[in-house]
């Protein structure tokens, strides 16, 4: 049983505010199990409780998981006085939603966005060893040398070396003007093309898994053994992977299944610690 406060519900369930709530509540608005209930801090159980607000049923989840497929131009804020937030494209009012990590504005890919703090901060933990899997286009080629520096882990200029990352290069032609749809194949063979936006740029297409998520990290790594990152995109984060049904600018709620997923394989790394 979750026991709440019935405010608290409301926030989550009917889009008020604390204040809101209150005011609901007073004027009578609000019946639980059939009875109108004007004390905000009644307690309820918040998974049973038949809750309405003008006749209307609320219905509640804990949290609320999506699977966003930023696409470049927008930030991955919450709010901003300037910029379009990654929030923007959400259609309906979240209370609490916020994007797990931050991918840069020229960026596109996998964003989760959750209200769930707990995982969010396990999944983003350097200590929970959490895999971040990105394609990137970097200006020039990539060897066993730049493979071992980035295995290593590298000086980046932050007062800690990033934790050991994998380098993968991908066949060169995978990265050719038009064609970035084929490195992405390597990752997933039944990945449609989504890159569109680095058609006519010319590059050499790697893989690069990383276990943190610190500032620019893919851009300032490749910078640290001499390269240009041209275009990015993450593919994945833990055990969830990018939808390739979803085009970017679109989301959609992730499955139970995948939200399973998500949780155990955060378990499974925090065991081994
Ligand atoms: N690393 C970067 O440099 N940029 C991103 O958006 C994500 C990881």
């Amino acid at each position: 049983m979750e026991k709440m406060r019935l405010d608290k519900y409301l926030t989550q369930t009917a889009g008020l505010s604390r204040s809101e709530a209150k005011q609901y509540l007073k004027k009578g608005r609000v019946c639980v199990d059939g009875q109108i209930i004007k004390k905000p801090e009644t307690k309820i159980d918040a998974g049973q409780a038949a809750v309405t607000v003008d006749g209307r049923l609320c219905h509640y989840e804990k949290y609320t998981y999506l699977m966003l497929h930023k696409p470049q131009g927008v930030v991955s804020a919450t709010e901003d006085d300037r910029e379009r937030t990654v929030l923007d494209l959400i259609g309906e009012p979240v209370r609490g939603l916020f994007p797990v990590g931050r991918l840069d504005k020229d960026t596109e890919g996998l964003l989760l966005l959750t209200n769930d703090g707990a995982l969010a901060h396990d999944l983003l933990s350097p200590k929970k060893h959490v895999d971040k899997c990105y394609f990137a286009i970097l200006d020039g080629p990539v060897g066993k040398a730049e493979q071992e520096a980035f295995a290593c882990g590298l000086d980046i200029g932050d007062e800690k070396r990033t934790l050991p990352a994998k380098l993968v290069p991908l066949p060169q032609e995978t990265a050719e003007p038009g064609q970035p749809q084929k490195a992405e194949s390597i990752v997933d063979a039944k990945r449609p093309a989504q890159a569109e936006s680095v058609a006519d740029s010319e590059g050499f297409g790697v893989l690069i898994t990383v276990q943190e998520g610190r500032f620019h990290q893919i851009k300032r790594m490749a910078k640290a053994v001499g390269r240009e990152v041209l275009y990015l995109k993450r593919l994945s984060m833990g055990s969830l992977r990018l939808d390739a049904a979803l085009r970017p600018g679109e989301y959609r709620p992730l499955t139970e299944e995948e939200i399973e997923s998500l949780k155990r394989s955060r378990k499974e790394t925090a065991k081994e610690e």
